[in-house]
């Protein structure tokens, strides 16, 4: 399978960025370096098969919105905030058997889930030694990120195969599993920046909503791309038993293709079910109406840092949610 669809954000667009990035690649890799070669492999395993890095992108780009160029702490904070995410990708891919992850195989599909599992939490531990380093408020933050991340992971389980699981148990999911790292990783650029706290909390505003635009863009992109686009087959979602946006919006309405998708959902599918279930959700309402619910995100990410001044780093933040919601609009 190709590469994953490739979120182009004008946050990568940033004047100082293509420096910036190699210093957060730089470190990255530091990061995992352990004297065991065997572990080493395994935690860098995603970090070499790439990932666009958007979350220490944004920590580096909320610092820099005074138009001073970002501090080796940002770059720091930044990285914590991927490892976190790196990690949570490792146990993600246990939990949804998934076999690639950016464009290879995952750790589990490789090694086996008690290796993904440890490695995974090697990460954290990493990550979370990077966030001390930065003092006890972003240490402090970053712990209760990663437990915000499994409130959502856990959120999303008790609702798996369920045709009735409730919108708040959606929005709860992902704010939990998504968006508050993107909030803590613009919090974190803010703080280690030390920018005023009306700012700090404007900043954490847009990371949230931004992050909820996020989700809400690929739990759509799950079922109206194609494989290709995707870098993993198309409805894995549906397949898991996880019911997204566009499915519960579908669901909802009351209509003879609702009552087709629900006989079909609520245990795992087949090939032929599954391909049945996808054309329905792409002939019907849902994905249009999920769409308005994330436009409603986007305009939340502008209000956030509409007062800030005139920067680049600025205006990349004004126009980002926008450019990731436009990118749910999958080319015919
Ligand atoms: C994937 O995140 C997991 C979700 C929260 C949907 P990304 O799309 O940021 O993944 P990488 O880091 O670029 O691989
Ligand atoms: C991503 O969730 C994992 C976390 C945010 C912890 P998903 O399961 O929805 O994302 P993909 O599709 O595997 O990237
Ligand atoms: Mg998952
Ligand atoms: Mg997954």
């Amino acid at each position: 399978m190709s590469e994953p669809q490739n979120i182009t954000s004008p946050l990568l667009a940033l004047p100082a960025m293509d420096v910036d990035r190699k210093r957060i690649e730089k470190a990255m890799h530091e990061s995992v370096h352990t004297p065991d070669s065997y572990l080493n492999e395994i935690a860098s395993h995603l970090i070499v098969a790439g990932g666009k890095r958007l979350r220490p992108v944004l920590a580096v780009a909320a610092a820099q919105i005074n138009g001073v160029v970002a501090s080796e702490d940002a770059v720091r904070g930044g990285v914590s905030c991927e490892l976190v995410h790196l990690g949570s990708l490792y146990h993600d891919d246990v939990m949804d058997e998934a076999d690639t992850r950016r464009g290879v195989e995952t750790v589990n599909a490789k090694w086996g889930n008690l290796q993904a599992i440890l490695a995974g939490d090697f990460l954290l531990s990493r990550a979370s030694e990077i966030a001390a380093s930065l003092g006890t408020e972003v240490a402090g933050l970053l712990a209760r990120t990663i437990g915000w991340l499994c409130e959502g992971q856990i959120a999303e389980l008790r609702h798996t195969y369920d045709v009735s699981r409730p919108e708040p148990s959606y929005f709860t999911s992902i704010h939990g599993k998504t968006a508050s790292l993107y909030g803590t990783a613009a919090r974190i650029g803010g703080i280690v920046a030390g920018h005023d706290r009306v700012t700090i909390d404007a900043l954490t505003d847009f990371g949230n909503a931004y992050g909820m635009v996020f989700q809400i863009v690929d739990d759509i992109l799950d079922v109206t791309a194609t494989d290709e686009q995707l870098g993993k087959p198309a409805g894995h979602d549906m397949v898991e038993g996880v019911y997204t946006l566009p499915v519960l919006r579908t669901l909802a309405t009351n209509s003879t293709a609702a009552d087709e998708l629900a006989d079909l959902l609520g245990s795992p599918l087949d090939d032929a079910q599954q391909q049945r279930a996808l054309t329905i959700v792409r002939s019907n309402e849902g994905v249009a109406s999920a769409m308005a619910t994330a436009r409603e995100y986007v305009q939340r990410a502008e209000d956030a840092v509409a007062g800030f001044a005139d920067t680049p780093a600025t205006e990349a933040l004004r126009t980002a949610s926008r450019v990731l919601l436009d990118s749910a609009v999958v080319p015919a």
